[in-house]
């Protein structure tokens, strides 16, 4: 391992995760503990419940997290925690135990933006190795739960290519999977279907009149809705306490054929937006990242769309997929060598990743 072993701390929403990263961004141990079974009968995340399992996950998952590293807390010479965007209560509680921990080491703090960190992740290993060098100039999509968003990275700084206007992907996967009653969170379920069923009505694919490269899937929720009730499958809504899942042996093969339907618009939507980006600007490295990166079809996908268009395509291992600190510690590794907020960084539930200077 070589210096500085830098410490991540992640608890921007429904992951409690800590990991140890060296200098050269090798991953020494990443411990993720998931909150799901708390907030699945919600039918969400619950932010209060999300950060009362966060304090009391940190301790543990601390010892865990050095003991995996082999290390002691005396070795760490960095701390990194996700200061945002996220829930303000989740990522209140990662900040302060990172900012206490740094101040008691006397070693720097420095204060990660979550998407810079998810973007930061296909260049991650977890078998050992070094991570790869980052270049000047690099594309990245992210495509989580929240968040669904294509920035350009440069030494001029970090820019915003395209969004989503409404639901995030992993959102849109997520409200299907509800709809349909298979349980929360939506993506791996409706994954796992879609992959036993045959996509044959693909959905509509959504532009803009303005010609953006913006993305759109509250279109492709409402259109699965209406087709659910098409199949007899009275489309559900709103949980608390909700009904318990269907079980996935009992799909019928209809649905079956709709959630593959469903996940090709996904894809091929990703897939059109990459498309034209790359007629109008190149894209020599594309990180594809977020949630949705550990889906089975754009890991066949984007990857396979990259050989065609010459563009190399960097996947996160599937373990860096969810939110993880090892994301969080190189992306404050990268981040350390800079004066920046250190420990006067709030906490900010909103933080444009645009706004951060070039790294
Ligand atoms: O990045 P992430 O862990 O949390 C956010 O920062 O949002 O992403 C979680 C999202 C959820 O919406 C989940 O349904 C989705 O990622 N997801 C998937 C798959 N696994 C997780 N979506 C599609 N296919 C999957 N295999
Ligand atoms: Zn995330």
């Amino acid at each position: 391992m070589t210096a500085p072993l830098v410490l991540g701390v992640e608890t921007s929403c429904d992951e409690t995760s800590l990991a140890l990263v060296d200098g050269e961004g090798r991953v020494l141990s990443s411990i993720v503990s998931s909150q799901v079974a708390a907030h699945e009968r919600y039918g969400g995340v619950v932010p209060e419940i999300a950060a009362r399992a966060h304090l009391a996950n940190l301790p543990p998952l601390l010892e865990e997290a050095l003991a995996g590293g082999g290390a002691r807390l005396a070795d760490v010479g960095v701390v990194a925690a996700t200061a945002g965007p996220g829930l303000v209560g989740a990522l209140l509680v990662g900040l302060c135990e990172g900012k206490g921990l740094a101040m008691g080491l006397g070693v720097p703090f420095v204060p990660v933006h979550h998407i810079e960190a998810h973007c930061l992740s296909p260049f991650l290993a977890t078998d050992g190795a070094p991570a790869r060098a980052v270049p000047p100039e690099w594309t990245a999509l992210v495509v989580s739960g929240g968040h669904t968003h294509l920035f350009a990275f440069s030494p001029a700084g970090i820019e915003l290519l395209a969004r989503t206007r409404d639901d995030a992907a992993g959102e849109a996967y997520d409200k299907v999977a509800k709809m349909a009653a298979l349980g929360y969170p939506g993506g791996p379920v409706v994954d796992r279907l879609a992959r036993t069923g045959t996509s044959r009505h693909p959905f509509h694919l959504p532009h803009f009149k303005d010609g953006s490269l913006d993305l759109s899937f509250s279109g492709l929720k409402t259109a699965a809705r209406d087709r659910l009730a098409g199949i007899g499958v009275a489309p559900r809504s709103g949980v608390p306490g909700g009904a318990s899942p269907r079980p996935e042996d009992e799909t019928p093969p209809a649905l079956r054929d709709l959630l593959a339907d469903f996940q090709e618009a996904v894809v091929a939507q990703l897939e059109d937006r990459l498309t034209r980006l790359v007629r109008v600007r190149p894209v020599p490295l594309l990180s594809v990242s977020g949630g949705v990166a550990a889906n089975s079809l754009l890991r066949e996908r984007l990857p396979a769309w990259g050989r065609a268009h010459g563009v190399e395509v960097l996947l996160p291992p599937r373990a860096l997929t969810v939110d993880n600190a090892a994301m969080v510690a190189f992306a404050g590794l990268r981040r350390a060598a800079a004066p920046g907020e250190g420990l006067d960084a709030p906490a900010r539930s909103r933080w444009p990743l645009e706004s951060l200077p070039a790294c």
